[in-house]
């Protein structure tokens, strides 16, 4: 990536404002659960504050309805963030309304302010772009540090930027992080180059598995999407997940893939979905009426594992299995472990995967663990953001 970054510009006595994802999960009292995309925001701020800008932060949370809604609050990003900073952080009650212009105009060099929440507004999903030139009236340099919604082309992450003109716009090392994992690496990967590929459904993720194809050594493939693949092969499924309307397709995918394609020999099944049905290991493809295949079998997570482990490059998206539900989170558990014990470059895509690394507390024994969900699936795709492409080239 040629992209400038928030370290190739000069900062001082300069307004920033930073298009961070601070879109994160809180719980029924509001907490946040999960302050990783918060967390991965810091490097960037730190860099402005420490060199004499201002920082004012805008983010989505949640789908609210291009209204104001309590539940979506940015509040407590800003209180979080606080924590972090270990300094205080300012919180505007709107977006570009009275208080947000009021606390924008009166920062001085080391403040802080967060917005209320982009999408309270119906101009950030519209891109409007008399609301953007608002936001960017409020700046003297824009910082895209917002990896998880880069596939958006909503206001803030396109029209925005626009409206900068000739004022300087950047990335920020989030960014810069992601985009150099999640295609850079993988553009001139070191070989072998392994892809482990779960989840549920195959049609969230047949792009991905596509180009994966033309550009892995193997693709190896878990979770429930696999019962498709086994269907496509005129097997037995019984009772697990499968998408019908997709079989034609997974079809395809095993002709185009080849050899290169591999799915689990053995599947771990239940007469229940949930943890206290009756349980078995039996061959993939022969599960009868009544079962379902809730995970990977132990040596499929065997055979997974050793190719892990001569790989060079490693990409994993997607649990093996019912990761939420004991014992069906084993296959998950083997594999996130296979990553973390090997010596390849390894990169863990968003959601469950991402999640199970963490939990596990591999998170420090992989390369790169991505912030973005739909962001990052993309990227495997092989997909150019557009709020990527108008910043500005070194
Ligand atoms: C995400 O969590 O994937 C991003 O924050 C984007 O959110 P969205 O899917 O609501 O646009």
């Amino acid at each position: 990536m040629a992209k400038k970054t928030i370290a190739d510009v000069d900062v001082k006595g300069k307004k920033v404002f930073i298009r961070v994802d601070f879109n994160v999960p809180l719980d029924d009292a509001g907490k946040i659960t999960d302050a990783r995309r918060i967390e991965m925001a810091i490097p960037t701020i730190e860099s402005v504050l420490s060199r004499g800008g201002s920082v004012i932060l805008a983010s989505h949370l949640g789908r609210p309805k291009d209204a104001p809604d309590p539940k979506y609050t940015m509040k407590p990003t800003a209180v979080k963030l606080s924590e972090l900073l270990k300094k205080p952080v300012e919180f505007a009650t709107d977006t570009v309304g009275a208080d947000a212009k009021s606390k924008v105009g009166s920062l001085k060099a080391g403040g802080v302010v967060v917005l209320e929440n982009l999408r309270f507004q119906p101009g950030e999903k519209n891109g409007d772009a008399v609301f953007a030139g608002e936001l960017a009236s409020f700046a003297d340099i824009y910082v895209n540090d917002a990896f998880g919604t880069c596939h958006r082309t909503d206001a803030s992450m396109y029209a925005v930027p626009k409206a900068f003109g000739a004022r300087p716009k950047v990335c920020g090392f989030l960014v810069e992080k992601e985009i150099k994992y999640l295609s850079n690496a993988i553009s001139d990967p070191q070989r072998p180059f392994i892809a482990i590929i779960g989840g549920k459904k195959v049609s969230d993720k047949i792009l991905v598995i596509k180009n994966l194809l033309n550009i892995c050594d193997k693709v190896l493939i878990g979770g429930a999407m696999a019962y498709t693949f086994n269907l496509a092969q005129g097997e037995s499924v019984g009772d697990s997940f499968v998408e019908l309307d997709k079989v034609e397709l997974a079809k395809e995918l095993l002709a185009a893939g080849g050899d290169k394609l591999k799915l689990p020999v053995d599947t771990h099944i239940s007469d229940k979905f949930g943890a206290d049905g009756n349980k078995k290991i039996v061959k993939a493809g022969a599960i009868d009426a009544g079962w379902q295949g809730l995970d990977i079998g132990p040596e499929t997570a065997k055979i997974y594992a050793n190719i892990v482990k001569d790989a060079k490059t490693v990409v994993w998206n997607g649990p093996m299995g019912v990761s939420e539900i004991p014992p069906f989170d084993e296959g998950t558990k083997r594999i996130a472990q296979a990553i973390a014990d090997s010596k390849a470059i390894s990169i863990i895509g968003g959601g469950d995967s991402a999640a199970a690394i963490q939990q596990l507390g591999f998170a420090d024994k992989v390369s790169h663990v991505s912030t973005g969900g739909g962001a990052s699936l993309e990227m495997l795709e092989g997909k150019k953001f557009e709020s990527v492409e108008i910043l500005d080239e070194k």
